[in-house]
């Protein structure tokens, strides 16, 4: 597979704060996607509590896993993937065959190491719900960060959350200064969303005591980017949502993110998931199907949803 140092093109993590929003559905799908464009895919199953990534993608019984690769004494995914039976595409299963305990602070390190020097086009990460440092990083760790939600008030009082804990991780880990990390989490762990200062006034109330690190900090929400779909629509009001969280985010956090596609709840996605097979592959003319396609080539392009009237 040519040269081992290259490292993936891009690398895309799937998350959502809330379970059950198609973080698996849309991780499969889009890995399914990218490789009928004609590049080299791999789909890494990083769901550590509810590895599924393999039903979806219609390998029955994955031979190995990451629990494998994790007890291996070298870092190289190669020998621990499987062949998915779609061309170009192939994916790593979860920790099925891990113990409970979980991945320690050492696995990830190493499972993050071999990512970035995995030899493909396109990595894809199905990297679970919930803020977990863990899962924070593999998020903050891919250059395209993908939040699924639903049109729920639950799950997008779960978006900020998300987006919050993201933010707070990504500047944490961009400095070494003790003052400016107490300082960060003082600011970020405020009870409720609500209460939360806005990220601009926190950086010019830092700008006070540390001008260089603020400036620092301020360069970096700027360049923090993380991309919202919305999935499960059921008519078009739920597709404005989409809209309405992309200000929500900016108006509190003063951050950006990109509003980069809704799926439509489609039946035929149940029954995808029942035959354990991949929706793409099954019902390539769904709506689903279509919208998933559709997003993927936003993504390509680091396009944005336009309002469109239909
Ligand atoms: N667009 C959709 N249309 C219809 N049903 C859907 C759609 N997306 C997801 N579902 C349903 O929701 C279920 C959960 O989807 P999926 O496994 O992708 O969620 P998840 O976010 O990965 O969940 P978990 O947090 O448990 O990993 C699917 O099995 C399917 O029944
Ligand atoms: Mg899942």
């Amino acid at each position: 597979m040519g040269d081992a140092r290259r490292g993936p093109r891009a690398i895309w993590a799937v998350g959502g704060g809330k379970g059950g929003t198609g973080k698996t559905l849309l991780a499969s799908n889009m890995a399914v996607s990218l490789a009928k464009r004609g590049f080299r895919v791999l789909a890494v199953d990083a769901d550590v509590g509810g590895s599924n990534l393999h039903t979806c993608l219609g390998v029955e019984r994955p031979r190995y896993g990451l629990g494998s690769f994790f007890r291996a004494n070298h870092n190289d995914l190669k020998e621990f993937m499987e062949d998915t039976g779609v061309a170009n595409l192939w994916m790593v299963s979860g920790t099925l065959d891990f113990p409970v305990r979980g991945p320690t602070t050492r696995d990830m390190n190493r499972l993050r190491n071999a990512i970035r020097r995995a030899d493909f086009d396109y990595v894809i990460l199905d990297i679970g719900s919930g803020t977990s440092q863990t899962t924070m990083e593999l998020f903050l760790m891919a250059g395209v960060g993908i939040y699924v939600l639903v049109p729920e008030p639950t799950s997008i009082e779960n978006t900020y959350r998300f987006l919050k804990e993201a933010l707070y991780w990504s500047l944490v880990k961009s400095t070494r200064k003790k003052s400016v990390k107490a300082a960060l989490f003082k600011a970020f762990h405020t009870p409720s969303v609500e209460e939360f200062q806005a990220i601009p006034q926190f950086l010019r109330q830092l700008s006070r005591t540390e001008p260089l690190v603020s400036r620092f900090l301020r360069s970096h929400v700027d360049s923090f980017r993380a991309r919202l779909v919305l999935n499960q629509v059921r008519r078009y009001e739920d597709v404005e949502i989409g809209f309405s969280v992309r200000s929500a985010v900016h108006k509190y956090f003063g951050l950006r993110v990109d509003y980069s596609g809704y799926v439509s709840f489609d039946e035929r996605v149940i029954q995808c998931v029942r035959a354990r097979k991949s929706l793409l592959q099954t019902y390539p003319d769904s709506n689903a199907a279509k919208c998933i396609e559709n997003l993927t080539q936003r993504l390509l392009e680091e396009g944005q949803m336009a309002f469109e009237f239909f």
